[in-house]
């Protein structure tokens, strides 16, 4: 049986990022209206703003003779090739050849183009396993993102590493014990975890039976269709931090096989003067902090075997939830590889 060309393994598809997904490619203040080139799920991309502010998101690739449509320039709206003009609109199709004007080319559908959403802070792009026809499925949230009781901020920063492992010290509220032990928040609580383990209506939930409320004592999973799966996590402030409990909300995106692009929507439920007083001291020492704490995550997770999931793992009662979440990628992976196949088959 013949698949597509760009078919993975299972094991592929896992490690280059599962599709059929809404991922978090930039910060909306990062895409102007000069062309952006990135690379995310090792796919070349290339967004811009168009005339009326709209984010536009193409395959980086210029269907003349292939160089980077980033290395161009937008030109009312669309974006013009750098090497000889050729000008393709937001929906990948060529609008203009001015090297051979009246070309067959103009007309033409040749590249492209990804669904693209603005939310949140982030601009959003969907990622298709099969060709989408029609509109995506629409981008969802966790509902403290709905409700306007709490606020944030989101975190963005670079890991070379494979986003699954990552996603796995996001399952695995214990490593706070150990890893960051002396940082100003995670230096709480008993270092043993016998973890608890529930599903829920959106995912699971895994917890210290022992300790709560002092340290990462708590994740749980949020699958939202189409949208990610979301670890969130609660964690205490310090009192002279105005205390309570903060809510992480992440899941990666992956650049490539080595690379990803890390996260982190901090929120807290508060409001009036509380709201003001967290925000400042968020903006004047809460960032650097959790800039220290992730780059103890970063350096932890760059030295680790490049493969998530490698033969000389031994798991332990404390990776309960990297064990779940683990299969439930796997299981979605396997889905998304199965209907390729069936498309193949189909088309045969
Ligand atoms: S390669 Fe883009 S216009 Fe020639
Ligand atoms: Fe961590």
């Amino acid at each position: 049986m013949s698949l597509p060309s760009d078919a993975q393994s299972v094991d592929d598809l896992l490690e280059t990022g599962l599709l059929d997904n809404w991922y978090m490619v930039a910060r909306d203040e990062d895409i102007g209206t000069k062309p952006v080139g990135l690379k995310r799920l090792s796919k070349l991309i290339v967004l811009w703003r168009d005339a009326s502010g709209q984010v536009r998101c193409l395959e980086d690739f210029c269907p003349h003779r292939g160089a980077r449509l980033s290395l161009g320039a937008v030109c009312q709206g669309e974006i013009a090739c750098a090497y000889h003009g050729v000008q393709i609109d937001g929906g990948g199709t060529v609008t203009a050849t001015p090297s051979t004007p009246g070309s067959q080319m103009i007309g033409q559908k040749l590249v492209t183009s990804y669904p693209v959403r603005e939310a949140n802070g982030g601009i959003w792009v969907y990622f298709s396993n099969l060709p989408l026809k029609g509109e995506p499925p629409p981008l969802r949230f966790p509902d403290e993102f709905e409700n306007g009781e709490w606020s944030g901020f989101l975190d963005i920063r670079h890991f070379d590493c494979n986003y699954q492992l990552v996603r796995d010290n996001q399952f695995d509220p214990v490593h706070g014990s150990f890893l960051h032990a002396g940082t100003h928040i995670l230096s709480a609580g008993r270092k043993d975890a016998d973890l608890g383990y529930e599903k829920t209506d959106q995912g699971f939930v895994v917890w210290r039976k022992n300790q709560q409320g002092v340290n990462l004592d708590k994740t749980w999973l949020i699958r939202l269709p189409n949208s990610g799966f979301w670890a969130i996590t609660d964690l205490p402030y310090p009192k002279k931090e105005g205390g309570g409990m903060g809510r992480l909300f992440r899941f990666p995106t992956p650049i490539d096989r080595e690379n990803c692009l890390v996260w982190n929507y901090r929120m807290q439920k508060l409001d009036g003067w509380r709201r003001d007083a967290w925000r400042f001291l968020y903006r004047n020492r809460g960032s650097e902090r959790g800039a220290f704490v992730l780059e103890q995550d970063r350096v932890a997770l760059a030295g680790m075997p490049k493969h998530s999931v490698h033969d000389r793992e031994n798991l332990l009662q404390c990776d309960l939830g990297v064990a779940r979440i683990r299969r439930l990628y796997r299981d979605e992976a396997e889905r998304q590889i199965a209907a390729r196949q069936a498309m193949a088959s189909a088309a045969e």
